[in-house]
């Protein structure tokens, strides 16, 4: 069956999704390139062979041409136009975050426990990146014990203008609060945030450290630092009590020369995340052909989950204290 998708949001992830849907997902077509600036969503059609261009996403969602829709739009739009595909009845890609309020995830959980049925997968694309895949794997095969401390760098060369400590939490550490709560299958109990007083935290991606506390009695320590000027480095190791798992950033290789060895970063996420992405939207696309939803992939839970570890990170951020963090029982339609 072939699958026909509207991407809302023809900016840097959309443009990247379209082009992985275009050329490397077997039985998706392009459907409709979607974008408040016409210009964009035409110069993404055009590169991606789409069918058709659109400003209006709500328009877009309920098309009888478009069978399933990938968010790609900015983190206010994700929550209402999910909404508005599960109304619609059509499976829907939303990137991350699903909302930045806790509240606002709720009202997308209702809508699909009313509807009955899972139609979210939320683009926390980490879970499909083989290095991830393969510290779970060493860790349920009992190659390091039981796990007692995972640790997470997070870093981006250059940070936007008005990049605060609070964005940090609530868009760039959700990758790492979901990654880290999939691998150690626990959810968290309390947060603390810090920040190195060496700098002037007020400056863009002035770095955020947290610590966090798991039911499972595990620390997790997260550093964002999207000011790191060398490249973008994103690492993790999970520490048991009888050994540890590294994750490897994939590189090709290696120059050899004036004495030196050395290996390049990549600029951004895309490169070092792109087979993530790619698994990421063929499980999308399997999904919408089967009605079966991926069995890694996270959904509307998952981002209610962590969102309410990036709510209660804010809070300990502002206030300098320890936050405990609680939540809703889980519906049964996510158990
Ligand atoms: N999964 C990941 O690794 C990852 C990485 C980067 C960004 N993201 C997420 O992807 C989303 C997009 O980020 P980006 O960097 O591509 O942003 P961007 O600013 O480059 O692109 C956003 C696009 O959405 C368009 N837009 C805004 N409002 C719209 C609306 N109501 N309807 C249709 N189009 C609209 C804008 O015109 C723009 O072209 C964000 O939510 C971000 O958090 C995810």
């Amino acid at each position: 069956m072939t699958v026909r998708i509207a991407i809302i949001g023809a900016g840097i992830m959309g443009a990247d999704h379209a082009r992985i849907l275009a050329q490397d997902v077997p039985g998706a077509v392009l459907q409709v390139v979607c974008d408040a600036s016409q210009d964009r969503a035409r110069a993404v059609a055009d590169a991606c062979s789409a069918a058709d261009v659109s400003t209006d996403p709500l328009a877009t969602i309920s098309r009888d041409d478009v069978d399933a829709v990938l968010i790609a739009s900015p983190d206010d739009t994700h929550a209402p136009l999910a909404r508005a595909a599960i109304a619609a009845g059509k499976p829907v890609l939303c990137e991350k975050p699903l909302s930045q309020s806790p509240e606002d995830c709720l009202s997308v959980i209702e809508a699909e426990t009313a509807h009955g049925q899972r139609l979210v997968q939320l683009g926390f694309m980490r879970r499909f990146d083989p290095s991830y895949r393969e510290m779970k794997d060493a860790l349920l095969r009992g190659l390091i014990g039981k796990p007692i401390m995972m640790h997470n760098f997070h870093r981006n060369v250059e940070a936007l203008p008005n990049f605060t400590g609070k964005m940090a939490i609530t868009n760039s550490a959700p990758h790492e609060f979901d990654v880290a709560r999939f691998i150690l299958d626990t959810d968290y109990r309390a947060i603390s945030v810090f920040q190195p007083s060496a700098i002037n935290t007020a400056k863009a991606g002035a770095p955020v450290f947290m610590v966090l506390e798991t039911d499972g009695g595990q620390l997790v320590n997260i550093e964002i630092n999207n000011n790191a000027a060398y490249g973008y480095d994103v690492r993790g190791e999970l520490v048991g009590e009888s050994g540890s798992v590294e994750i490897n950033t994939p590189v090709h290789t290696r120059v050899n020369s004036a004495m030196t060895a050395s290996e390049r970063y990549a600029p951004d996420w895309r490169p070092r995340f792109a087979e993530a992405y790619r698994l990421q939207n063929i499980a999308f696309v399997r999904f919408v052909q089967t009605g079966i939803f991926p069995d890694i992939a996270s959904d509307a839970w998952d981002g209610y989950c962590a969102t309410v570890v990036a709510a209660a990170g804010v809070k300990a951020l502002e206030s300098g204290q320890r936050i405990l963090i609680s939540h809703i029982g889980k519906p049964k339609l996510y158990a």
